[in-house]
């Protein structure tokens, strides 16, 4: 009997041998990891029906050639091989929402969360009392003893910053490591933000705590090889979460340092503004034009490396992006002038009308630019 046959005649999962478990498990150069995940998690999920779905982001090291050649092996690996994006978040929600079965679970590929405890937590999404299960480190009996003591200040405040910000109730909402009824989970996947590494909490706050959830303790293991790609920008987009979340959604961190961006690139034009007339001696009309251009050129810049880094521009893709961006930023600035322009005609004050115009000014270039620089 095919798959489709078994839908029409409506068997159930569990009987027709069809995955009970969706493993989802984002990669970014793990290639040395990859195998040894599937191995431990074959052994500790005897007898369960499941299937591991990858989520690479093309890793540089050929994760997705590993990957590609177990699943040839074995039936029950897929791997999604996304090109141009890059992001945690974004990758796990892809996976889980490419995946089949009625529960999924999201665990690192570098065999720092214990695997041996899933069969656990599918015991206890399957007894129908919880929507969600947390591996969690800051319960009894759960450690991240790797964690040096950076980190896990970091981790400390982030969790606590977490808690009280968003009333988030879990103990470790920062955790990686968790199984989440499918159903659940796609009501909430058009509001969650593919930024960032949060995605669990993400997932809490946005619910608004309507998912029943329950906490196991574990221990944060070491990496088996390679190395995080957690940086300090991820504290960036973990403010910036926070920050959505708090406005529901009204205020995203994209918009947020696009606009930090821009207001340092005005300074950046007084700058060269000043340096052209006294240092180049150009006349006004052509210092005020380099100022432009210089501030245009450094916001670009900018705007590459923080507000699109996940969708970071390079090697040829820069000059066409950086040529946009100022064709973009010159219509921003005619948009600005203008719309200043009508609210100083019905009303004369000075800086509502410089701000309503440089508001619209910065609207209009985070849009066009999401459009058209950064476009996805
Ligand atoms: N597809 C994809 N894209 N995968 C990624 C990316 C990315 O941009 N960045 C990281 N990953 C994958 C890694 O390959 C790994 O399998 C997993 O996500 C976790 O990344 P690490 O770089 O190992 O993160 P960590 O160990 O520092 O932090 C992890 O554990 C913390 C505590 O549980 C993460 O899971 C954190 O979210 C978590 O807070
Ligand atoms: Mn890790």
């Amino acid at each position: 009997m095919n798959d489709a046959s078994q839908i029409m005649t409506g068997n159930p999962p569990q009987a027709a041998g069809l995955p009970q478990l969706s493993v989802v498990i984002p990669t970014f150069n793990e290639r040395d990891n990859v195998i040894t995940l599937f191995r431990r998690l074959e052994q500790t999920l005897a007898g369960i029906p499941f299937e591991a779905v990858f989520v690479d982001d093309n890793s540089p090291d050929g994760t997705w050639q590993v990957l590609r050649a177990l699943s040839r092996e074995d039936g029950r690996v897929r791997c999604i091989r996304r090109i141009g994006r890059r992001g945690l978040s974004g990758a796990c929600i892809e996976g889980i929402l490419a995946s089949s079965a009625p529960c999924a679970a999201v665990i690192d590929a570098d065999l720092q969360h214990d695997e041996t405890q899933l069969p656990k937590m599918l015991a206890l999404l399957q007894s129908g009392e919880f929507d969600l299960v947390v591996g969690s480190r800051y319960i009894e009996g759960g450690s991240a003893e790797s964690f040096n003591s950076q980190r896990a200040g970091a981790s400390a405040l982030a969790t606590e910053v977490a808690k009280r910000a968003l009333r988030v109730q879990i103990a470790d909402p920062m955790s990686g490591f968790f199984m989440i009824r499918r159903e659940r989970f796609e009501e909430l996947a058009p509001q969650l933000s593919t930024q960032g590494f949060k995605i669990l909490l993400d997932v809490v706050a946005t619910a608004h705590g309507t998912l029943r959830t329950k906490e196991i303790p574990y221990s944060f293991g070491s990496r088996l090889h390679g190395e995080s790609k957690l940086d300090s920008m991820v504290a960036l987009d973990f403010l910036g979460l926070v920050l959505a979340k708090l406005t529901h959604d009204v205020v995203s961190l994209r918009f947020l340092l696009f606009a930090m961006v821009g207001s340092l690139g005005v300074l950046v034009h007084f700058i060269a503004l000043y340096a052209g007339l006294k240092i180049i001696r150009f006349p006004f009309a052509e210092a005020q034009a380099f100022g432009a251009l210089c501030a245009m050129t450094s916001n670009f810049i900018l705007n590459n490396f923080l507000t699109y880094r996940d969708q970071r521009l390079k090697g040829f893709a820069i000059l066409r992006g950086l040529l946009l961006f100022y064709v973009v930023c010159s219509v921003g600035l005619l948009a600005n002038v203008g719309v200043a322009f009508s609210v100083y005609n019905q009303q004369p004050i000075w800086w509502l009308a410089g701000a309503a115009g440089a508001l619209m000014g910065v609207v209009w270039n985070y849009a066009m630019s999401g459009l058209f620089v950064w476009r996805k």
